[in-house]
């Protein structure tokens, strides 16, 4: 399956699925890595590894004009899957509908806990014993679609926000590869991964 994933910054949940893609057994390709930032430093990596790269800064656009521009190059490199990776631009409602069921994100929380910014300072504050990551299917609702998967992360007493962070964001890596390979083999029977999806995360 051919994917494209949509970044903002680091890109290092991008760079985990790039390096899974090269395995000979993964169901899934990096055909294009797009951003709403030019300065994205995800943007050269993929680039030196030979991905295609789309930057358009959404300065200036209206939401639906801008991602009409976005939709346009996902389709041009033939991706059928979107995967969301640190993009940190709400959707519009029409580019959601139109990939409904073909995009997918990662959040790093438990979800539905801590949707949205500062998950693990809140997490943290809230004295939870476990943060995590959750990879999801996109609706219009941020953060808010089935959960396809889920790692739990152990909270240690001596855990700042960037700690837990770094140590959530290796689960990232492992998670999302895997959710997304299995999701895009058996998209074909969504109610079947979801429940399949979950055994393996938990
Ligand atoms: C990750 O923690 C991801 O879960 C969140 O934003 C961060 C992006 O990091 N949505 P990176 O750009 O993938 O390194």
């Amino acid at each position: 399956a051919k994917v494209a994933v949509l970044i903002s910054g680091r890109g290092s949940n991008m760079a985990a699925l790039l390096y899974a893609a090269k395995a000979a057994d993964c169901p899934f390709d990096i055909v294009l890595v797009a951003a709403n930032d030019p300065d994205a430093p995800g943007l050269a990596l993929a680039a030196a590894e030979g991905v295609a790269t789309f930057a358009q800064s959404h300065v200036g656009l209206k939401r639906a004009e801008f991602d009409a521009i976005i939709d346009a190059e996902i389709r041009k490199a033939g991706a059928q899957y979107i995967a969301l990776a640190g993009y940190m631009r709400l959707l519009s409602p029409e580019f959601v509908g139109r990939w409904e069921g073909r995009m997918l994100n990662i959040h790093p929380s438990l979800l539905p806990k801590y949707k949205g910014l500062h998950t693990h300072e809140r997490a943290l504050e809230a004295g939870d014993s476990h943060a995590g990551c959750s990879v999801h299917i996109v609706t219009a609702e941020l953060d808010d679609g089935p959960v396809l998967g889920q790692t739990e992360v152990a909270i240690l007493p001596s855990d700042t926000p960037d700690t837990l962070a770094a140590r959530t964001l290796i689960a990232e890596h492992q998670l999302y590869s895997r959710v997304l390979g299995a999701y895009v083999s058996r998209y074909a029977n969504p109610d079947w991964i979801i429940g399949q999806v979950d055994r393996l995360a938990s």
